[in-house]
């Protein structure tokens, strides 16, 4: 048998990672050993009790407000202990988190290979995302494997110099979480009454947390958003509104007076699908809500200015920055245009087919042998 140890903190990681695990458990020559660093505390366990994980290690990392040094060194200083103790065979990380960079660095300074699980996503800014951009470039440096979600993912690598051996297109993971959610959750009438009992109307669903867009930019989001749902009595605007201080400020102090919009907590997966599902258009910084949305053939409008999932451009998803004037302009449109609507609303999906767990775990399984 095999150790593969599963390292994680955040909710997107759990989300891309859940797959992965029960794939590792299912194998007969390996075993996974999940390591949550826990650097996000309630929106990590929402995602953990529904997919039935139970880490083997919890190392409890998150401090209200944490900032990115502090974090990062709790991360270096509590995870090498239990590489030694564990000495697994492979260490696995996702993405692009302050966990996923300290632990591939963690794994180096232990000798350990790394599989990077979603690779080779670039905007060529390191400032945007930040710190997310720099801490994929970093994790591709320490990574002895790197899972591609696409073949643009993986051209990018190669024109890095990575040696075309060891990166393979095998899809995101996220796929096979959302597949496995609408399929097993979902399917059940009752569990997706109780995910959409608090909305009657028509509704924009929004999310938004980069911490590029803290101060001005967050700012003119909720300016945007107050400003449509004022033009528009007739719809709601539904905001789980991310845990970070820096977010809930701007946007309780902007958004609470307006009778339309509705903030909510963080909802968990299957509720937060179930609401991307009945929604009339979603507005957002995500990753995650990016690769999701273009499967259930909901037009996303992202507040970013730049983007490392060119793939979504071509299937529903729409760069539209912070500037509150073209957030408003462009949501007005799909509100009012319906030809405009159906062309972002048809349903792609650039990421995969849901098998991505399964050919990620098989290449490990091989190369292992
Ligand atoms: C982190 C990741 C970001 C990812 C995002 C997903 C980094 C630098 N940032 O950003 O890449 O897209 O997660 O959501 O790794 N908090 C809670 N409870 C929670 C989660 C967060 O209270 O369950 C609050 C805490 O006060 C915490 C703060 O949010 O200190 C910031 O959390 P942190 O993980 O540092 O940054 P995020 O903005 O969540
Ligand atoms: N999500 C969720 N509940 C919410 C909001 C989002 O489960 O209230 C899911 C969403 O479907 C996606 C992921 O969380 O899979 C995105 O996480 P986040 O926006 O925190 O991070 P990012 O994707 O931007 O890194």
């Amino acid at each position: 048998m095999k150790k593969i140890m599963v390292i994680f903190g955040t909710r997107p990681e759990a989300i891309k990672m859940a797959p992965l695990i029960h794939a590792l458990q299912a194998h007969p020559d390996l075993q996974p050993i999940v390591c949550v660093t826990a650097q996000h505390r309630q929106m990590l366990d929402q995602i953990l009790t529904l997919f039935n994980i139970k880490p083997d290690v919890d190392l409890d990392l998150m401090r209200p407000n944490q900032n990115l040094a502090e974090l990062s060194s709790r991360v270096l200083d509590k995870l090498s202990p239990i590489i030694a103790e564990y000495q697994p065979d492979a260490i696995l990380v996702q993405g692009d988190t302050t966990t996923t960079f300290c632990a591939a660095l963690a794994a180096f300074y232990h000798n350990i290979p790394v599989g990077h699980v979603e690779a080779g996503l670039r905007t060529g800014d390191i400032q945007s995302p930040f710190p997310e951009e720099m801490n994929r470039v970093l994790t591709t440096k320490l990574a002895r494997w790197h899972f591609a979600p696409t073949s643009y993912n993986r051209e990018t690598l190669l024109a890095e110099g990575i040696n075309e051996e060891v990166v393979f297109v095998t899809g995101n993971p996220v796929i096979d979480a959302l597949l496995w959610v609408k399929h097993n959750i979902l399917a059940n009438s009752v569990a997706k009454q109780v995910a959409t009992a608090t909305v009657s109307r028509p509704y924009i669903l929004v999310t938004g947390h980069r911490r590029e867009s803290f101060g001005s930019g967050f700012e003119s989001i909720c300016q945007a958003l107050k400003q449509i749902a004022l033009n528009h009595p007739e719809i709601d605007i539904v905001y789980p509104v991310h845990l970070n201080p820096s977010v809930q400020e701007p946007v309780s102090r902007i958004l609470a007076s307006v009778s339309n919009v509705q903030l909510i907590a963080p909802q968990d997966y299957t509720a937060f699908i179930a609401l991307m599902d009945k929604s009339l258009f979603i507005l957002t910084d995500s990753g995650g809500v990016q690769e999701e949305a273009p499967s259930l053939g909901k037009p996303v409008l992202v507040m970013r200015d730049k983007t490392e999932r060119v793939e979504a451009l071509k299937a529903g998803v729409k760069l539209v920055g912070t500037d509150t004037h073209k957030i408003v302009t462009e949501s007005e449109r799909l509100l009012t245009d319906p030809d405009y609507f159906n062309s972002m609303a048809e349903a792609i999906n650039p990421y995969g087919d849901g098998t991505s767990a399964i050919n990620i775990v098989e290449i490990l399984a091989n190369t292992l042998k």
